[in-house]
């Protein structure tokens, strides 16, 4: 079933030093994109989006495009076969066989690693559910570089949505492995961080706190990473309306940071940062949309000649154990091999990162 290929899935599959060299890439690309312009010539990447997006999608597209290669995909699967009820392994299984890389974004969490079982060419993580973005990540870590001029000896306070922000907990894990970086959570006690990522963080030495005041604690950071309430992640519009508003940053909030205090978001947002906070210099918000083209383009021509690969699957399956995550791939795509990583009688799904227990 496995196909050999460097995928991108989760940033921490790979060494810091592999993430560098993208970075770099992207900076060298940044700064002379003429070099770049025929590097995937005769290329096609496909765009897979089962879920809405913007700049994740364009900033693909225009990237592939501007490094001389073509794109295809669909970003609305009512107008695929999808609609007709084909399993994401088919559509994969096909697309991958008219495309060179092929670019997922998926409302459920792990499905990016299961299309990477049967892909026949590259995939990359475009977003899986509440899991995980890498490539928004990667789009951070460029914009922290050039922004801050590094990765480590930062104060990043994170806040809104910390939940079910996927963009978090990749940046999260992300930045857990540079020396000397805390982060401060600001989040209302029912969008706190999961616990799956706080013990990454605890297993690279990061301090952290929690705390649910964002004056309280905006005077201290060098970073702050404001993040959009997830809507289509709540089960009721009740409870999506109970979290809302609670955060939102204007100039007032903004009086209170350091000069050279950041404001870094993923976007889309929606009201957790005032439209006139934008003509403040530190908000980067826009310029990290921008720098999203740049590393894309790094990272597709990584990817498409990457000689060095990882292995697809390396936990175990164990007779009647499934993934008590119900927003879990495993449980919408029966034919997928279960599989946990760890020893023990608490597992992690190697789809989404859940904990199940084993007895
Ligand atoms: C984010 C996402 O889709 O997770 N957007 C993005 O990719 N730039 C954040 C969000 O939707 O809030």
């Amino acid at each position: 079933m496995s196909k050999d290929f460097q995928h991108l899935i989760d940033l921490n599959d790979y060494p810091v030093s592999w993430w560098s060299k993208v970075i770099e890439l992207g900076h060298d690309i940044k700064n002379n994109p003429q070099k770049y312009s025929d590097v995937c010539k005769g290329k096609i990447m496909a765009t897979l989006f089962y879920e809405p997006s913007t700049r994740t999608q364009m900033s693909f597209q225009s990237a592939m495009i501007r490094l001389g290669g073509n794109i295809i995909g669909f970003d609305n699967p009512t107008t695929s076969s999808v609609s007709k009820g084909e399993n994401l392994k088919d559509t994969t299984k096909v697309i991958s066989s008219y495309a060179d890389v092929l670019v997922i974004r998926h409302p459920c969490e792990g499905a990016s690693k299961a299309a990477s079982l049967t892909s026949d060419c590259p995939v990359i993580n475009a977003g899986d559910g509440g899991h995980l973005h890498p490539t928004q990540t990667l789009t951070d870590l460029l914009t922290l570089m050039e922004e801050k001029g590094r990765l480590d000896n930062l104060t990043v306070g994170l806040c809104g949505d910390l939940k079910n922000g996927r963009t978090v907990h990749s940046l999260c894990k992300a930045l857990s492995c540079y020396p000397n970086n805390q982060f401060v959570f600001i989040s209302t006690e029912d969008l706190k961080l999961p616990a799956y990522v706080k013990d990454v963080l605890t297993v690279n030495n990061c301090k952290f706190t929690e705390v649910s005041s964002l004056d309280e604690s905006i005077s201290n950071l060098d970073v702050l990473y404001m993040t959009r309430i997830q809507k289509e992640r709540f089960s009721s519009e009740e409870e999506y309306l109970a979290e809302k508003d609670t955060y939102i940053l204007d100039r007032k909030k903004m009086l209170n940071a350091s000069r050279d205090m950041i404001v870094l978001h993923p976007l889309p947002r929606v009201e957790e940062i005032s439209v006139e906070v934008d003509d403040d210099e530190r908000a980067l918000y826009f310029k990290q949309a921008e720098y999203g083209v740049y590393i894309r383009m790094a990272l597709i021509a990584t990817i498409l000649n990457a000689k060095t690969i990882l292995p697809n699957l390396i936990g175990q399956t164990y007779i009647g154990v499934v993934c008590t995550n119900p927003k879990c791939i495993t449980n919408y795509e029966d034919y997928l091999p279960k599989s946990f990583r760890g020893i023990g009688d608490i597992v992690e799904c190697e789809y989404c990162d859940e904990r199940v227990l084993l007895r």
